[in-house]
């Protein structure tokens, strides 16, 4: 049983997709955050997001481990790289500027396609991303595509990161949500798409519950 998850950056998906998890007792995997561990490392690393073949080294060796919190402090799971907790690191705005130009190399995606697909095989999962329904997952029994409006997508990232007690700028940030989604639309591998058989959720003007319930009576409907 597999439910796959897309859309564009802050659609809501990840938080309607730990709720379904949670109440179905289905394992939750975020695969943004494999693709911003290796922004981030590369950050670190010096190296230039732009270089295709170190890269596609790096996500083929960076030891990427997601588990169950450790610390109460907002956070839905942790995010090791390396051993190092890097769970709030990799949602900095300096990662969130460059990650999509990480995700576009092909040598990146195939790599951490290949680590999505073998969680995925374990059966009993909510995984989230761009292109689960389309590339990752594409036998998964329930496919949902979450979309929201630019602004209404910017002003939840931007109460996000206050509620984190982070400076935050709106303008910079919509403008952030623009440059991610024309990157992650254009690209030539696995871009942002709704899957032929994805049911589209739009969440303008909806609560974060009622989405949910929405999610959850098409659940039900296929009997996940
Ligand atoms: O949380 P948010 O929606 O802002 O983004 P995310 O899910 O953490 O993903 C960060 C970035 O990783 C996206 O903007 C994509 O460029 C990339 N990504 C991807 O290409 N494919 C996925 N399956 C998941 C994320």
């Amino acid at each position: 049983m597999i439910i796959a998850i897309d859309g564009p950056a802050g659609s809501g998906k990840s938080t309607v997709a730990r709720e379904l998890a949670r109440r179905l007792g289905f394992r939750y995997i975020e695969t943004g955050s494999m693709y911003r561990a290796v922004a981030w490392a590369a950050l670190q690393r010096g190296y230039a997001v732009e270089d295709a073949d170190r890269l596609t080294a790096l996500a083929a060796n960076l030891d990427i481990d997601v588990r169950p919190t450790s610390v109460e402090d907002g956070r839905k799971y942790d995010v090791l790289v390396d051993g190092k907790d890097v769970t709030w690191a990799i949602r900095s705005q300096e990662v969130d500027g460059k990650v999509s130009i990480v995700a576009a190399h092909p040598g990146v995606r195939a790599a951490l396609t290949d680590k999505q697909r073998a969680i995925g095989r374990r059966g009993k999962v909510v995984m989230v991303g761009r292109d689960i329904g389309t590339v990752v997952m594409p036998d998964a029994e329930l496919k949902i595509y979450l979309d929201a409006s630019p602004e209404e997508r910017a002003r939840r990232r931007y109460q996000e990161r206050l509620a984190r007690g982070e400076q935050a700028d709106y303008a910079q940030i919509l403008e952030a949500v623009h440059a991610r989604d024309r990157l992650d639309r254009g690209r030539d591998v696995a871009p942002l798409r709704a899957a032929e058989d994805a049911v589209i959720l739009n969440s303008d003007g909806l609560s974060i519950d009622e989405v949910f319930e929405e999610a959850l009576r098409l659940v039900k409907a296929r009997d996940c």
